[in-house]
């Protein structure tokens, strides 16, 4: 153990991965994915996927890591077989490709922080969408933008679990909320506001489609940090006596809670912005507020560069995670010096994202690169599909399978146990055996087979 590292205690596991998990999924992905789906509909589905579906399989990633204290594919190595190694080893290049473009996002996010702080972006007259469309589509800054996250997610790996990911992560996700919670209230004095919480919490679910629970789905595990083994690796550095089950409860609540607030800082500040719509994509967030921010005065850039400060922040301590899990795979598989494995790994990542990073308009090619479901998609697009709307339910699928049906000797149950002696017997561990079995695999697996249908061939069941 000592050798691998090991969170401080239980709270540092609780940071660590709600730091995992609280990053541009909450605050750029999230509120463009409500704006896209008809607001509060999907709101409402996506707290039932994430409460009814993803918490029961955050339990069984999280006791196989600390159970096998290895990496996923070392996991399920262990305990299962060869076959199941093939569900770590999917994690582990979900893994991969999910970096190789979130590295590219964080790049904007550091961007803005640039461009607003240093390069006097909030002026008068500047329209801030074809600003993004121009911001996106130039390679030079991006690159460099991109390649400084990379380093920074690198230099943090490099340093260790404990001292590394901790730390930040205690530290500034309260001021983040701190930022949201003032941009909540600054959004709320706004002309507009009211029609954007309306928008944000009446639902209309005529607004549903099989687009609605597939995109809310997938975005339940991509902002959980589920189904591709992150919390395999940081489970496999939590004590044996401390709770999973209150540990994956209040990791949950507090991701949640802060996508929540994303998106009620969000549409009163979209709503009051006559020329901003809702359902204007993944520029939403980059575009949205840097309008609001030029209408504070003086401060507007102060306040603006702060903001997207913090959120590259919150993108770094979900990196980390992200490179953490090809990490682990490479050193505990092949007895590899830690340190070195993570200069290549994040090196290898870096390159496997130039074509994200091209496909937002600078390479003709990239940004024009495929066609399915009735559109042509770029490389970005694809990526996102294959590896983070669908692979991450399937490796959720498997995990369920794997905790409520096939680990040995109710090995699922007893390591619950460890940390939290009382829970034996109780109904609480009926519910979640019951979900793990049933609920998850059966809802998550037909899920998957609608949105198959969807993204590649879009066929809509309903
Ligand atoms: N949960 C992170 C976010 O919402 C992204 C992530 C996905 C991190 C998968 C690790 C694993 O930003």
């Amino acid at each position: 153990m000592a050798s691998r590292g090991g969170f401080s205690n239980r709270l540092g596991f609780i940071a660590a991965a709600a730091g995992s998990a609280v990053g541009l999924g909450n605050i750029w992905k999230f509120p463009y994915e409500v704006g896209e789906n008809g607001g509060a509909a999907f709101l409402v589905i996506y707290l039932a996927c994430a409460f009814l579906i993803c918490l029961p399989i955050m339990l069984a990633e999280t006791a196989i890591g600390r159970n096998t204290r290895l990496n996923p594919f070392g996991a399920f190595n262990k305990l299962g077989n060869r076959k199941w190694g093939l569900v770590g080893l999917l994690g582990v290049l979900s893994g991969i490709m999910i970096l190789s473009f979130y590295n590219v996002v964080a790049g904007w996010a550091f961007g803005y922080f640039i461009q607003i702080g240093f390069g006097g972006l909030l002026s008068e007259g500047v329209n801030y969408g074809e600003y993004f469309g121009g911001f996106v589509s130039d390679i030079t800054d991006n690159l460099l933008y991109s390649i400084g996250f990379m380093v920074l997610t690198a230099l943090i790996v490099a340093g260790g679990v404990q001292k590394g990911i901790e730390r930040w992560t205690k530290i500034l996700m309260p001021l983040l909320v701190v930022m949201i919670l003032g941009l909540i209230s600054y959004g709320l004095t706004l002309d507009g506001a009211m029609d954007g919480l309306s928008f944000y919490l009446v639902p209309d679910f005529s607004e549903i489609t099989a687009n609605t629970f597939y995109t809310a789905l997938a975005q339940a595990f991509f902002s959980l940090s589920l189904g591709m083994g992150a919390l395999i690796t940081y489970g496999s550095y939590v004590g044996k006596n401390d709770s999973i089950v209150g540990a994956a409860a209040l990791i949950t609540i507090a991701d949640i809670s802060i996508a929540f607030l994303a998106g009620l800082m969000i549409f009163p500040l979209v709503f009051s912005q006559p020329s901003i719509e809702a359902n204007a994509g993944p520029g939403l967030v980059f575009v949205a507020l840097p309008g609001i921010f030029e209408t504070m005065g003086s401060i507007g850039p102060f306040i603006g560069a702060s903001f997207f400060l913090l959120l590259c922040f919150a993108a770094l301590t979900s990196t980390v995670s992200l490179l953490e899990v090809p990490v682990a795979f490479v050193t505990d598989q092949f007895k590899t010096n830690r340190k070195k494995t993570v200069y290549f790994v994040a090196t290898f990542i870096f390159f496997v994202g130039l074509p994200t990073m091209l496909s937002q308009g600078a390479s003709d090619f990239f940004t024009n690169f495929t066609y399915y479901g009735g559109e042509s998609k770029d490389f970005f697009t694809l990526i996102e599909n294959v590896f983070s709307d669908l692979a991450l339910p399937l490796g959720g699928f498997f995990i369920a399978i794997f905790a409520g049906w096939s680990w040995k000797n109710k090995g699922f149950q007893k390591e619950l146990y460890f940390g939290n002696a009382t829970l034996e017997g109780t109904f609480l561990e009926k519910m979640i055996l019951f979900m793990v079995r049933f609920v998850s695999p059966f809802v998550v697996g037909a899920i998957f087979i609608i949105s198959v249908l969807q993204i590649f061939f879009n066929i809509s069941l309903f």
